[in-house]
């Protein structure tokens, strides 16, 4: 009764003792009747109760190639088949392009992946795109201030140049918002072309060196920041 959250194991021992439990339709009112999880059904004051999942807090580093869903239609490969170890129904909290690549959070715990999407926390999620050419300090203000995509504004954009240079050009954008392949169409729109794109980060937390197609849980710390909970809580708008 305490793995599903009723009360505390002394208040159940209490709530037990009462008669208020049944199972498969008995009363059960002594202690160390052992439940069969898949078979009995256990009601406490009429009312079934499960036990609650483990929550999984996950960070991939998603390579390209493969789309943020739990199945694909088109049979393409899905970030399920690279946590495939976690044994939990996790899915994606928000969504990476399939040619994008980098941080992805997953979880099973919806309140979690609600408050992490919400647009009111405007969580920062950093990226670094390659370009085909590089923007002049025009474009570059452009996203700064915000360019217009489906007739809307985007938010300002924190925009850094990595590499300027012939071989390759390398900028850093962080953005709070999370509209459709939205980077990609924000470099469009001042004229230059997104070539790679990896997302190096979601609040506080960063991809580090966690290589490509792996992941890792996300500690504590990290999780009670990306709820806005921790000291230094999720990097919001400035
Ligand atoms: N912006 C994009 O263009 N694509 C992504 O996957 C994420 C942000």
């Amino acid at each position: 009764m305490a793995m599903c959250g009723v009360a505390s194991r002394r208040a159940s021992e209490e709530i037990i003792s009462k008669g208020r439990v049944h199972v498969n339709g008995d009363v059960v009112d002594y202690m160390g009747y052992e439940v069969d999880e898949d078979n009995d059904i256990v009601e406490v004051d009429g009312i079934v109760i499960k036990p609650e999942a483990k929550k999984y807090y996950i960070l991939l580093n998603k390579p390209k190639g493969y789309v943020t869903t739990v199945s694909d239609e088109f049979d393409r490969p899905t970030v399920m088949e690279l946590v495939s170890d976690v044994h939990a129904r996790i899915y994606p909290v928000g969504r990476l392009d399939y040619d994008t690549a980098g941080l992805l959070i997953m979880t099973n715990d919806g309140e979690f992946a609600n408050v992490l999407t919400h647009p009111s926390h405007a969580v920062n999620k950093g990226y670094i795109a390659q370009l085909n050419t590089m923007p002049d300090t025009e474009g570059l203000n452009k996203l700064r201030s915000g360019v217009l995509l489906d007739g809307k504004l985007t938010a300002p954009a924190k925009v850094e140049v990595l590499k300027p240079g012939k071989r390759g050009v390398e900028i850093k954008v962080t953005i709070h918002e999370g509209r459709n392949r939205q980077v990609r169409r924000m470099f469009e729109a001042i004229g230059a072309e997104v070539i790679s794109l990896k997302r190096i980060s979601v609040g506080n937390v960063t991809l580090g060196n966690l290589p490509e197609g792996k992941w890792r849980h996300l500690n504590d710390a990290e999780r009670q920041r990306l709820m806005g909970r921790g000291k230094k809580s999720a990097q919001k708008r400035k």
